[in-house]
């Protein structure tokens, strides 16, 4: 007994200096443990005097008490010196600044289409997409183009089978969409057609990629009337605020008859930019998709969506739409909660 107080006295002593938490543990279970000093000794009480054994056991608890005590507070002083050692490795500068947030933006041509096919929707017409890859029949021949028309010699077009061999092609203009739309169901039609053309060209007015949104409304009794109104009425809404002037000027389109450009003047009629061209649909065309033309007329029209954005948005250079400078967009892009409502509708 005398020796397992003054080993207790000494590791009492010791503790001060130890610093590790398994260490304390250790001592713990040699002492109190299954088979610790405390323990034996307090198991061998059963074999000595009555009188002996309540005078060890009220020893072998002061001894247990003490021990307990020291270990615990010794204990929370190392757990206390953990967490702080913790902390400050942790520990986080405010003063730092923040990361930098890259927010996305939506391209301007994707909101201009965005923004017309909402103009559009709210007058009634439905939205029709065709395919890029197209065949001399709807490009062309069912659009009353002739064989020697311009736009159908090579430079212009990208064939991706020469037209001996069936020709398919990359779409030249959306009027395709025409085709394909009304060959495939019944009047009346009311319907835009957003998308991208293709035409081998490339210099600082062209690229060799762009976009147009075709419209086409056959019904009974449409006129020219309905067309302008049509037309004027989506050209306001499409520039808001911006005070423009607009004309339409005799044109040719094979496809119409008779045919208009639009142009419009945002300097009081001194320059005039064109932007569209329309007309009445040729009966050639209504015929091709297989409609009466003493039953059926209306009107289609097609715009260039590239030169509507520079014009409202006040682009100077076609190309800065294309090149992919992450500058552009941030400065031209268009924050999401932008998003014309009816557009939300649409993709939900
Ligand atoms: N397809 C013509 C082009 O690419 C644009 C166009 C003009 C479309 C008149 C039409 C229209 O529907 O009636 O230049």
């Amino acid at each position: 007994m005398d020796n397992l107080k003054s080993q207790l006295e000494s590791t009492i002593s010791r503790l001060e200096s130890i610093d590790d938490l398994k260490k304390l543990q250790e001592i713990r279970v040699s002492y109190l443990g299954k088979s610790g000093f405390i323990t034996q000794e307090m198991r061998n009480l059963k074999d000595l005097s009555q009188e002996k054994k309540q005078q060890v056991a009220k020893e072998l608890n002061e001894m247990k008490n003490l021990l307990v005590s020291v270990l615990d507070a010794r204990d929370v002083e190392l757990q206390n010196k953990e967490i702080e050692k913790k902390l400050q490795r942790e520990a986080i500068d405010i003063t730092l600044p923040s990361r930098e947030i890259k927010r996305g933006k939506i391209h301007l041509i994707s909101h201009v289409l965005n923004e017309i096919v909402e103009i559009f929707g709210n007058m009634g017409f439905g939205v029709e997409y065709g395919a890029h890859v197209e065949d001399d029949f709807h490009n062309f021949d069912a659009l009353n183009i002739d064989e020697n028309h311009p736009a159908r010699q090579n430079h212009d077009t990208f064939y991706m089978k020469h037209p001996s061999e069936g020709a398919s092609l990359l779409r030249t203009h959306t009027s395709t969409v025409q085709i394909r739309t009304m060959s495939k169901s019944k009047p009346p039609f009311k319907f835009i057609s957003p998308g991208r053309v293709y035409r081998c060209d490339s210099d600082q007015t062209h690229t060799p990629m762009f976009h147009q949104v075709e419209g086409v409304l056959i019904d009974d009794g449409i006129d020219m009337g309905h067309l302008k109104g049509c037309l004027k009425e989506f050209l306001h809404a499409f520039f808001g605020d911006k005070k423009i002037e607009i004309r339409f000027r005799p044109h040719f389109f094979p496809f119409t008859e008779p045919s208009a450009e639009v142009d419009i003047s945002m300097d009081g009629g001194n320059k005039w930019l064109e932007i569209l061209g329309c007309g009445m649909v040729h009966p050639n065309v209504l015929k091709n998709v297989g409609l009466d033309s003493n039953a059926h007329q209306g009107f289609a029209f097609g715009m260039g969506v590239e030169r509507l954005a520079m014009l409202k948005y006040d682009i100077e250079d076609l190309r800065t739409f294309f090149d992919g400078d992450k500058r552009c967009s941030a400065k031209h892009g268009v924050d999401f909660h932008r998003i014309p409502k009816l557009i939300w509708g649409l993709n939900k």
